[in-house]
């Protein structure tokens, strides 16, 4: 029992899977954290509950309208049985710039810290430790109310969901292959893309089937107006190394503020390797790669870290980044941020959060 929510423990804990097994995001730990909002009253009910179905409205606005918005973050236990939270309060910050954008109603960042400190304690025997394993925490709110009138709804519920995952692609590390996406686009400025929204996920999917049909595992997301600039790959954030210098796609109002993007460029700063937010166009990228300047790419996101990239297609030109393997920069990378989340590596940026 908590001064701010209460605890109920189940009374049937599940089976864990094995952790040499786990995939992402198929298996979900005994408890979950729940909280409601109703107009006048303010959000209130915080409480950690046996992990369980919810019963809702079939009216309830966020299956109509989709009124929803969601984080992702990342739990480690260190070989010295300490828990860590990677970065928390950027998730919680960024999930109360997806409410504004969403008309739902802001959160007390430090009340859901707490929540999901205690949800993570409640559950930590359920913290993998093998090899590139991790909790992955899933807090995310709905619009509850039963109303089929578009508006925003005066009633919320957020939840949080643990899920002990693996890596998030099945190749690992391994370079994947890209096709550059030239019909779809994922969002333009003015639009949800710098909200972390249900819609964005929906509206991505059916390029995904058809690059993933095609034999490629993602699409590169080229800016709405222009069909030009690069802006991300898959659902992650995108940085190309380019004679020597790293360069990631400006924020430029339709592209998401990673953690993991904000938390790579102040690794590189901090090792000295020049970095630039800039716009970057395929066609430069493409130059880039004809001309042998172009030395690594990779996606970065909580849910993969760092995602190699082997190969990209952009309609009928193939190109492949050095030689298909990964680069030694994003292999430095991924030592570095999984070293300092898992805690081999000393923190010396003060993110990680002990619960
Ligand atoms: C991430 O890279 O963490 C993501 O946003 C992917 C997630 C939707 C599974």
């Amino acid at each position: 029992m908590s001064s701010q929510f209460t605890v109920e423990k189940t009374q049937h804990p599940k089976t864990k899977p094995d952790q040499q097994n786990l995939g992402f995001g198929k298996h979900f730990t005994d408890h979950m954290f729940l909280m409601n909002y109703t107009a006048g009253e303010g959000w209130h009910d915080a409480r950690i509950v046996p992990y369980a179905p919810l019963s809702l409205d079939p009216a309830a606005m966020v299956f109509h309208y989709g009124q929803a918005v969601f984080e992702g973050l990342k739990a480690y236990k260190t070989e010295g049985g300490r828990v860590l939270l990677f970065r928390p309060d950027q998730n919680l910050e960024r999930l109360n710039i997806s409410n504004e954008r969403l008309s739902i109603p802001q959160i007390d960042e430090a009340l859901v810290l707490e929540g999901i400190k205690e949800l993570v304690r409640t559950d930590a025997d359920w913290i993998p430790t093998a090899e590139g394993t991790s909790l992955y925490i899933r807090p995310f709110i709905i619009a509850t109310d039963a109303a089929l009138g578009v508006h925003p709804s005066p009633q919320y519920l957020l939840i949080v969901i643990l899920s002990p995952v693996g890596a998030y692609y099945p190749e690992g590390l391994k370079p994947v292959k890209i096709n550059v996406e030239s019909e779809y686009v994922r969002a333009v400025r003015g639009g949800t893309g710098v909200a972390k929204t249900a819609g964005n996920y929906a509206a991505s999917l059916r390029a995904q089937e058809e690059a993933e049909k095609q034999g490629y595992a993602q699409v590169l997301w080229l800016d709405g107006v222009e069909k030009k600039y690069i802006e991300e790959v898959g659902s992650m954030n995108v940085f190309f190394k380019i004679n020597g210098e790293v360069v990631t796609p400006a924020l430029n109002g339709s592209i998401l503020s990673g953690v993991t993007r904000r938390s790579i460029i102040q690794i590189l700063q901090d090792k000295e390797i020049p970095v630039v937010e800039r716009r970057i166009s395929i066609e430069e990228l493409y130059e880039a790669s004809v001309n042998g300047t172009l030395e690594e790419a990779f996606g970065t996101g909580t849910a993969a870290v760092i995602s190699p990239i082997g190969e990209l297609n952009w309609e009928d030109k193939q190109i492949t980044i050095n030689k298909g393997e990964i680069g030694q920069v994003s292999q430095e990378l991924y030592d570095t941020l999984t070293g300092i989340q898992n805690g081999k590596v000393k923190d010396t940026f003060g993110w990680t959060f002990e619960v």
